[in-house]
């Protein structure tokens, strides 16, 4: 069963991407949850066996395209079709928000991901992308 989290789902979903090995230094994962579901565009989808959450995935918005971020599947969970349920289901919620296009990152050197998006019919874009934290000094 695949369903949008709320609050106290956190602490499974944010244990689950330390399990996936999605989490960086430079990221709270807990603040990530909570600023994706106080966000009313964008949303952590939840995967479900019993109680214990098994997969996840976060979606949103930007108001040009739809994203795709900590998509995580359980490792015991895995090659069962519940990453590829997981963004069927990402991909609805932007569907049904008129949402024209989804895209996400990979980390360079996750052949994992590679290999699974490829498998979905993703395309490669020929983008390369940029970024800077906001809010310190460096901002020019
Ligand atoms: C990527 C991930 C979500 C895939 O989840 P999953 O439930 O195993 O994926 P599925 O079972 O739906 O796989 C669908 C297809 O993707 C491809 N695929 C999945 N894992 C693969 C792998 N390790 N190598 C190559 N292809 C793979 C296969 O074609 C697979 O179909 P098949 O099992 O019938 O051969 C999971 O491996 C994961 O959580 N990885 C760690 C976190 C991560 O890297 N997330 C992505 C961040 S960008």
């Amino acid at each position: 069963m695949i369903a949008e989290a709320s609050a106290s789902d956190a602490a499974a979903v944010v244990a689950l991407w330390r399990a996936c090995g999605l989490t960086r230094p430079w990221n709270d994962p807990d603040a990530d949850f909570a600023l994706a579901l106080a966000t009313a565009t964008s949303t952590v989808l939840v995967a479900r066996d019993g109680t214990d959450a098994i997969g996840s995935v976060m979606v949103g918005f930007d108001g040009h395209r739809g994203w795709i971020y900590y998509l995580a599947v359980a490792p015991e969970r895995r090659r069962s079709g519940l990453g590829r349920a997981l963004m069927a289901a990402a991909q609805a919620w932007l569907a049904a928000r008129g949402v024209p296009k989804v895209q996400l990152m990979v980390r360079e050197g996750n052949a994992t991901a590679l290999g699974f998006y490829e498998a979905l019919g993703l395309e490669r874009q020929p983008i390369v992308v940029f970024g800077r934290f906001l809010g310190g000094d460096e901002v020019r």
